[in-house]
């Protein structure tokens, strides 16, 4: 494999001298090692599997791998309980496997994110087992926050609502309560111990050393409480996440933070400081709004989200997402909006959690593909950096009758072999049973199905991906909203550079026409980024389309000396990515 050019080539681009603000063009494809695929037939996921499938993550065309916690753990909470930050689960690999893979993905131009959750750690770690066991007062016992009535900092939701009915738990063995934001097992690090923050350094510079290129920042708006506040977003939250920085940055410039910090617009920006805190910050206040947009067929929950958000540092950048392992959240929405999704895309109560549903992409959609197409379009277009969750990018489906998130956190569905073609160990020695319903499961979905059939929704997402890579403008790209009167389209112009790439999106199920205003763009003629097909020049008087049910169009608007000087090649297509010979169905045309 060292041989092929490709892989020397995009090995150069991985520059570790200087910030290049590589995020901001990132796609970071979000996955779970124990999910992914199982080298060593235990039933569990492992780096060596991993590594293994690098080459079809590699060609997808994403740019940039987020790993959900590898670490040692209890796994009450899927490695979110941590009990030793600086080694691997042995049920994943060794350290020395960890950085085999890191240097495969390096070889590839694929970057490395892995998770800092310093908000707490599990109960079985060392530094708590010591602090429950430490003279009251002392820096041990300090690690955590104690408390001798379980009263304070009473203002505190929880967050954990349908297992948690307290912030604080008693402990028999250090005769007080402990704080915990989260499940009952996992106490919170007192950030106000200077111990504690060397700690966070020394882990941070742990795995820079390893060669990681990101970090997201677990649960941050938790760090610090405060009595009379509701312990979110606490101002000296802030000075903790700039010494992490300036940590991280002391070491690897071009390491990136990525903030999960579930708040309103105006309480999730101060996460960006001024540039001096964290890169990116995944844009919560968006997703559901995305959602709301399709089921209500109307472009207002989206823009005024964005136009409320769009104010970022100059090297900032949002995280878009459509899903990931935890429930989709609507902690953040008002009262209605969440009643009015739980109604449209969680009917059954099986499917809720918390405040938010449990559901894949595919299975929220009911597998309806121009939906899914739809919504893919907006996450690969919309101003961020999209972060797309295995699994996804084929449909797969969930397990509702999995406990907690498990629902969404099954193995990957490579095959319709046993086990999915994730594992050959016995089913029943499986971390995680695989999706077998008729219309999701694995025998249905499937990544090598999927490959074979040109118009399959993996191949498809190849496609969008390499459109969205040719084209700088959808990751640095200025934005703006053209505001039609049909608000069943969503339309907005990316400008970068000598580049506008205009986007429309129709988020009803029928047709659409719509009139866009594009007056100051006059004489620019469109051209569609997937096949190349040169629209009618744009005139002062509004520019009417129309569109399908769910379609959408990415179209480059070219001046008008640019569409005379490529009037012999007006071919600026980026055309269907071939199937490879092997996975083509036998005695297909290679155009399908
Ligand atoms: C974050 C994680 C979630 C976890 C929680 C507590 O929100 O995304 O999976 O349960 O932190 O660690």
């Amino acid at each position: 494999m060292q041989d092929d050019p490709r892989i020397r080539i995009a090995a150069r681009t991985v520059d570790r001298r200087r910030p290049t603000l590589w995020y901001k063009d990132a796609i970071i494809y979000q996955t779970h090692v124990r999910a992914f695929f199982d080298s060593n037939n235990d039933g569990v996921g492992d780096f060596p599997g991993l590594t293994e499938k690098l080459d079809y993550i590699e060609d997808l065309g994403v740019s940039a791998i987020w790993l959900l916690p590898f670490f040692p753990s209890p796994l009450k909470d899927d490695g979110y309980d941590i009990s030793d930050y600086c080694a691997v689960n042995p049920a994943y690999g060794t350290l020395d496997d960890f950085r085999t893979f890191v240097e495969a993905a390096h070889a590839r131009g694929l970057r490395v994110l892995i998770e800092l959750v310093v908000n707490h750690t599990s109960d079985q770690h060392p530094w708590f087992q010591r602090a429950r066991r430490a003279p009251k007062g002392s820096p041990e016992r300090d690690f955590y926050v104690w408390s001798e009535t379980g009263h304070e900092y009473d203002e505190a939701r929880i967050i954990f609502i349908d297992s948690e009915i307290s912030n604080w738990t008693w402990d028999p063995i250090a005769k007080a309560y402990f704080w915990h934001r989260f499940y009952s097992h996992q106490p919170d690090l007192n950030f106000d111990n200077p111990l504690v923050i060397r700690e966070v350094k020394n882990i941070l510079n742990f795995w820079l050393d390893l060669g990681v290129d990101g970090f997201r920042l677990d649960a941050v708006p938790y760090l610090i409480e405060r009595e009379g506040t509701d312990g979110e977003n606490v101002p000296e939250t802030h000075r903790v996440l700039k010494m992490i920085r300036a940590e991280v940055e002391r070491r690897n410039p071009d390491c990136v933070l990525l903030a999960e910090a579930n708040q309103m617009p105006k309480d999730t920006l101060p996460y960006f400081g001024n540039g001096d805190e964290c890169h990116m910050a995944f844009h919560f206040p968006l997703m559901p709004r995305m959602f709301i947009a399709v089921a209500q067929e109307d472009s207002t929950p989206i823009i005024e989200v964005v136009e409320s958000t769009m104010r970022l540092p100059e090297n900032c950048q949002w995280a878009i997402f459509l899903r990931n392992h935890d429930e989709l959240t609507l902690e953040m929405v008002t009262e209605d909006e969440r009643d009015y999704m739980w109604q449209f895309y969680a009917t059954h109560r099986r499917l809720r959690i918390n405040l938010g549903i449990r559901r894949r992409l595919a299975t929220l959609l009911d597998g309806d593909c121009r939906r899914i197409e739809l919504l893919n379009s907006l996450l690969f277009s919309m101003p961020g950096t999209p972060v797309l969750y295995y699994g996804d990018e084929i449909g797969m489906g969930d397990n509702p009758f999995l406990g907690d998130r498990d629902v969404v956190r099954t193995p990957m569905q490579w095959s319709a072999d046993s086990n999915a073609g994730f594992s050959k160990a016995d089913t029943v020695a499986l971390y995680l049973p695989p999706v077998m319903d008729p219309l999701f499961g694995y025998q249905a979905v499937n990544v090598e199905v999927q490959k074979k059939i040109r118009s399959s929704l993996l191949n498809w997402m190849r496609w969008v991906i390499r459109v969205r890579n040719a084209h700088q403008a959808f990751g640095r790209g200025d934005f703006r909203f053209l505001h039609p009167e049909n608000r069943k389209v969503l339309a907005y112009l990316r400008c970068f550079g000598e580049e506008t790439i205009l986007c429309v999106a129709n988020l009803s199920e029928t047709m659409q026409a719509v009139q866009l205003d594009l007056s100051d763009l006059a004489g620019c003629i469109p051209i569609d980024l997937f096949g190349g097909c040169l629209m009618p020049v744009i005139e002062a008087a509004p520019y009417p389309l129309t569109l399908g049910g769910h379609a959408f169009y990415w179209l480059r608007l070219l001046s008008p000396e640019e569409a005379r000087s490529r009037s012999d090649n007006p071919q600026e297509a980026m055309d269907r990515p071939e199937l490879p010979a092997k996975d083509r169905i036998q005695g297909q045309r290679p155009s399908g």
